[in-house]
């Protein structure tokens, strides 16, 4: 069985002096929940060292947002994986498409980094999802094949314990607007055949797949009780303690 995993994103929005009150209450507010729901919070890296101190002692694991893939060198701007784990992080989200559509990552960076982090022995997720020209022009499986097909290349089966794919249609982030449960299930099972291609049938069962755009307490539930989504990267609704418990109690009930 798949334990679901929460993850919040909380992009560019919470500031260090910030931070130890967001995570402490989403520790406080979640801790009933902490068992059987892996529950994580990825930070603007600047934030990181706030919130793993805060963090410490309780069940909320921290991630930062972006990783470059070299070890060190001249990369103005970047963070490599090495300082990740060295502040004390397990997380990070790669391939996210504000990433892809506002600072030019490519599906081939994407794999880049997706490599460097599960080569340090983070976990990661990794974005994948279609603009709402794809959709309308019936490319969601062409778009997302390719994003797993590159982005995961020389991704071997066991690196796949370390794998989480975020499937999140780019329509629906911060828009309101959710896919229905039944079209994010029908692109979670499809990233599951892709991955059963890629890593065989056994291993694709045991990666997880969070669906992000626009989730909140009050449409979680219906969205994890689908076969094939097994979480969610969440953005405006991880920023208050009380709307992300609210979506980790959802999939502590869906467990
Ligand atoms: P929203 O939950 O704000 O739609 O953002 C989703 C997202 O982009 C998480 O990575």
């Amino acid at each position: 069985m798949r334990k679901k995993i929460i993850a919040g994103n909380w992009k560019m929005n919470i500031k260090p002096s910030e931070t130890a009150a967001l995570v402490k209450a989403v520790a406080e507010a979640t801790a009933a929940f902490a068992d059987k729901v892996e529950i994580v919070c990825c930070t603007p890296a600047i934030d990181v060292p706030a919130a793993v101190a805060a963090a410490a002692g309780t069940k909320v694991g921290v991630g930062t947002e972006n990783c470059h893939w070299e070890d060190h060198g001249a990369y103005t701007g970047e963070i490599s994986t090495g300082m990740i784990v060295d502040a004390g992080a397990n997380y990070v989200i790669t391939g996210h498409s504000e990433r892809r559509q506002y600072f030019g990552e490519t599906d081939e960076t994407v794999n880049k980094r997706t490599r460097a982090a599960i080569a340090a022995g983070l976990t990661v997720m990794m974005c994948v999802g279609e603009t709402l020209a794809e959709r309308e022009a019936d490319l969601v499986e062409e778009v997302v094949g390719r994003q797993l097909k590159v982005g995961l290349k020389d991704v071997t089966p066991a690196d796949c314990a370390k794998l989480v794919i975020a499937y999140e249609p780019v329509w629906a982030i911060g828009t309101g607007k959710t896919a229905t449960p039944e079209q994010a299930q029908d692109v979670h099972a499809f990233i599951r055949a892709t991955l059963a291609k890629l890593f065989g049938a056994e291993t694709a069962e045991t990666v997880r797949i969070q669906y992000g755009g626009s989730m909140k307490p009050g449409n979680a539930a219906e969205l994890l009780a689908k076969r094939d989504i097994d979480g969610g990267l969440i953005g405006g609704a991880a920023l208050k303690a009380a709307d992300f418990a609210g979506i980790i109690s959802a999939a502590a009930a869906a467990q």
